[in-house]
């Protein structure tokens, strides 16, 4: 008798005379700040996952594919509250998101207990994906790039810096990932400055970075605050004073590299996506989300949102559409694929995302600046993971 309501019920759903059931709908409950000083980063994920399913549609293994978005202004606190809501009420099968990481912290410990997926599109601090054998991140870590840049300095004529890091997790594991590389290469780092997270005023660190003499600034800011450090760091006359800019390629982020100006043409980050990489998907990314977006520049935060829908779609294809977290979570071990950024993929041991990480100065091109990829570092795990 069951079996026969549930094959009508399929038959009334294809023939489209009753909704699809709760079952036949794929719940992705994202956490996002749309609002406050991070708005730019639920901007780029929001847009990426609205993209993605523009292009791949709103179903995956025969059943619909609905997002619901929650601003949680990357406050830890409020990103709990709304993602117990969306596991008890909206009953989610994936909570995706995490601009920042202390609200990917302040979720892992509902998605282990509520057994779904969390899957990082944004926050870079190396131990998240140890908080939870549910965690599988898309984006990147600090440690990915700080080392290479690092390395690169060191080879470079870069002796002696100043660390200037944003106070909070990644920007930790940023200057503890660069300081441990350019010591070992026999660099110097004449100052450890950590500046405030919140409105942060950069003039008295650069004063403080300029008397130091270094040869660079190596500089950790999440996306958003690259723009006024820029600004504070020209004004201040490092520039003039022969002091460059380094670092993991958050500062010269592509949302904002634009306006930033022509001062900024040479300097050189590592990282890992940049809106002028060369494939022919990356052109049609950046196309598609400028089109329809007025015109937004595609960053580095988009391209994990943009994966991060890749990996729910093609985990539920494995799956036959079985929601099973442990399930799903297996499906994504391993997985591989070819990103807007490069090749890119699951490690199965770690659920962290292995990738290139790319060499880049800043240059004019078509009448805009862009970071220029010049050298590649192929399939970079995360170094926070590998005991050292
Ligand atoms: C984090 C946030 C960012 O905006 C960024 O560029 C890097 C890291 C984070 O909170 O982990």
């Amino acid at each position: 008798m069951i079996r026969k309501f549930a094959c009508w019920g399929l038959v009334m759903a294809a023939l489209g005379l009753v909704a699809p059931s709760e079952a036949q709908t794929i719940k992705i409950g994202a956490l996002l700040p749309m609002t406050g000083p991070q708005q730019s980063t639920g901007v780029q994920i929001d847009a990426a996952i609205r993209l993605y399913i523009a292009q791949h549609g709103d179903s995956v293994a025969g059943k619909k594919v609905q997002v619901i978005v929650k601003d949680d202004a990357a406050v830890a606190d409020a990103s709990k509250r709304l993602a117990q809501e969306m596991i008890v009420k909206d009953k989610v099968n994936f909570l995706v998101g995490f601009g920042v990481t202390p609200t990917a912290f302040a979720v892992s410990p509902l998605a282990t207990e509520a057994k779904i997926p969390q899957i990082v599109m944004v926050a870079g601090t190396s131990s998240i994906t140890e908080r939870s054998p549910y965690v599988v991140r898309t984006s990147f870590t600090l440690a990915q790039s700080a080392v290479i840049m690092a390395d690169w300095a060191l080879k470079n004529g870069v002796k002696n810096v100043v660390s200037m890091v944003s106070d909070f997790a990644p920007g930790i594991d940023a200057e503890n990932f660069f300081k441990g590389e350019f010591l070992k290469g026999g660099g110097k780092i004449a100052e450890f400055i950590r500046v405030p997270l919140a409105n942060p005023d950069f003039a008295p660190f650069l004063q403080r970075a300029r008397d130091d003499k270094p040869d660079a600034v190596y500089i950790f800011v999440p996306a958003g605050q690259g723009a006024s450090f820029v600004r504070q760091f020209l004004e201040r006359g490092l520039d003039k004073a022969g002091i460059r800019i380094i670092g993991p390629g958050d500062v010269t982020d592509d949302d904002v590299l634009n306006g930033m100006g022509d001062p900024v043409i040479g300097t050189v980050t590592a990282h890992i996506y940049s809106a002028y990489h060369p494939s022919a998907l990356n052109k049609n990314y950046v196309a598609a989300i400028a089109k329809a977006n007025n015109n937004m520049r595609a960053n580095f935060i988009s391209v994990g949102g943009y994966d991060g829908m890749h990996l729910i779609y093609e985990a539920l294809k494995k799956t036959g559409g079985n929601t099973n977290g442990d399930a799903l979570i297996a499906a994504m071990k391993g997985m591989a694929w070819e990103s807007p950024r490069g090749p890119i993929s699951i490690d199965p041991e770690t659920r962290d995302i292995v990738q290139n990480v790319y060499m880049r100065r800043v240059e004019k091109r078509d009448g805009e600046l862009y970071n220029e990829e010049f050298e590649t570092f192929p399939a970079v795990k995360d170094p926070g993971k590998v005991k050292r």
